[in-house]
C-alpha cells in the first residue's frame, strides 16, 4: 500500500502549489508568444498605413494590447500585462496569480504581472531584427527554462521549414535562449524522441499568413506520435486541426496544437502539415512557429 502511494507521489513530481505555479508560467509563457503575435501585427498595419518609414516604436505591451489610458498606463511600466475580460466584473486579484488587477477607460480589464524578466524577453522579440536589446540577460533569467528535465522547445528552420515527407523542421537555437533540448534527442531536425516514459505537455504554435490569397483553402497540422519498434502502425495523431475553405477564413492564423499524452520510451513526435501549406507559413519573426514538451 505504501508503496503505491509512493509511486504515486513520484509521479507527481512537484509539490501542488508549484505545480500550479510552474503549470501558470508556462502558460504565461505560451500567451505571451500569442500576443506577441498580435502586437506584431497590429503595429505592422498601423505602421503600412500610416508611415513606411516609421521605426518600430518603444514598446509598451500594456498600451499596445488596449490602447488604454495613457496615465494608467504610465503605472505599468514594469508590468506585462493581458487582457482579462473573460474573467468576468466582479474577480479580485486575491483570486488569481496576477499582481494587479486593472480597468480601463474603455472598461477592459488588465491582469499584470510586475515580471522584468518577461518584459525584456518581449522588447527582445520586437527587436529581433535590429539586434539591440540585452539578449544576454534576457537568456540569463531563462536558466531555469532551459534546466527542465525531460523538455524541449525549438523553433521552426527558416532556412528549410519543411522535409521531404512533409513534416515541420526545427532548431534548438535561438538568440534569446529560449530554444534549448534537455534529455529529448532531436532527429533530423524533425522528430523528438522521448527518453523517458511518463506523461508529457506537448505544444505546438504555427502561424499562416494567407493575406496575398484571395481564398484560403483547406489544410490540415497534426501532431503525431510513431515508434520505431511499431514500424506497421506508422504515425499515430495525437491532435490534429484544419483550416480554411472557408471565404470568410481569417488571411492570418495562428494554429495551437496541445494536449497531455502518455508516452512510452523511444516515441518520435513530429509535426505534418498538409501538402502545400507550407507555402503559406509566416515566418517573419521567429516566434511564430514553435514546437515543445516536458514531462509532467
Ligand atoms: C485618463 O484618465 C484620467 C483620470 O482617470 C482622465 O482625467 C483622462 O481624461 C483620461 N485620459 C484619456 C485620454 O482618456
Ligand atoms: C479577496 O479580497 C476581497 C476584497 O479585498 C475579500 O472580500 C475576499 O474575501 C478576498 N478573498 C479571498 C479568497 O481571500
Ligand atoms: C537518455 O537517458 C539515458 C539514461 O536513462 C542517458 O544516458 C542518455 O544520455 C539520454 N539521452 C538523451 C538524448 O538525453
Ligand atoms: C532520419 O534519416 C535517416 C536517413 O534518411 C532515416 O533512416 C531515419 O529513419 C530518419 N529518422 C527519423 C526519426 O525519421
Amino acid at each position: 500500500m505504501k508503496k503505491k502511494a509512493q509511486r504515486a507521489a513520484d509521479m507527481v513530481s512537484c509539490a501542488p502549489k508549484t505545480c500550479l505555479y510552474f503549470s501558470f508560467g508556462i502558460n504565461i509563457f505560451l500567451a505571451i508568444f500569442v500576443s506577441v503575435l498580435a502586437i506584431y501585427f497590429n503595429t505592422l498595419d498601423k505602421e503600412t498605413v500610416e508611415n513606411k518609414d516609421v521605426p518600430k516604436p518603444s514598446t509598451n505591451i500594456a498600451q499596445k494590447l488596449l490602447q488604454a489610458n495613457v496615465s494608467l498606463v504610465g503605472d505599468l511600466q514594469s508590468s506585462v500585462c493581458f487582457n482579462c475580460d473573460y474573467l468576468g466584473e466582479d474577480v479580485n486579484t486575491n483570486e488569481t496569480l496576477y499582481d494587479d488587477i486593472y480597468t480601463t477607460d474603455r472598461q477592459n480589464k488588465l491582469c499584470c504581472l510586475k515580471d522584468t524578466a518577461i518584459q525584456e524577453f518581449i522588447r527582445a522579440i520586437q527587436n529581433e531584427d535590429n539586434h539591440i536589446g540585452n539578449a544576454n540577460s534576457v537568456s540569463d533569467s531563462f536558466h531555469w527554462w532551459r534546466e527542465r528535465p525531460c523538455a524541449a522547445h525549438l523553433y521552426l528552420d527558416r532556412k528549410k521549414s519543411i522535409s521531404k515527407e512533409n513534416k515541420l523542421r526545427w532548431v534548438a537555437s535561438d538568440s534569446l535562449g529560449t530554444a534549448f533540448t534537455k534529455d529529448i534527442d532531436l532527429q533530423n531536425a524533425t522528430h523528438l524522441q522521448i527518453n523517458q516514459s511518463g506523461n508529457y505537455f506537448i505544444y505546438s504554435s504555427t502561424t499562416f499568413d494567407h493575406s496575398k490569397d484571395i481564398y484560403v483553402e483547406t489544410f490540415y497540422q497534426s501532431l503525431t506520435k510513431f515508434h520505431p519498434l511499431l514500424p506497421r502502425t506508422g504515425d499515430v495523431d495525437l491532435v490534429f486541426s484544419k483550416f480554411g475553405g472557408s471565404k470568410t477564413s481569417d488571411k492570418h492564423h495562428t494554429n495551437f496544437l496541445a494536449g497531455v499524452f502518455e508516452l512510452q520510451r523511444g516515441y518520435l513526435i513530429s509535426s505534418s502539415l498538409s501538402q502545400s501549406a507550407h507555402n503559406f507559413l509566416d515566418q517573419s519573426n521567429q516566434v511564430n512557429n514553435y514546437i515543445g514538451l516536458f514531462k509532467l
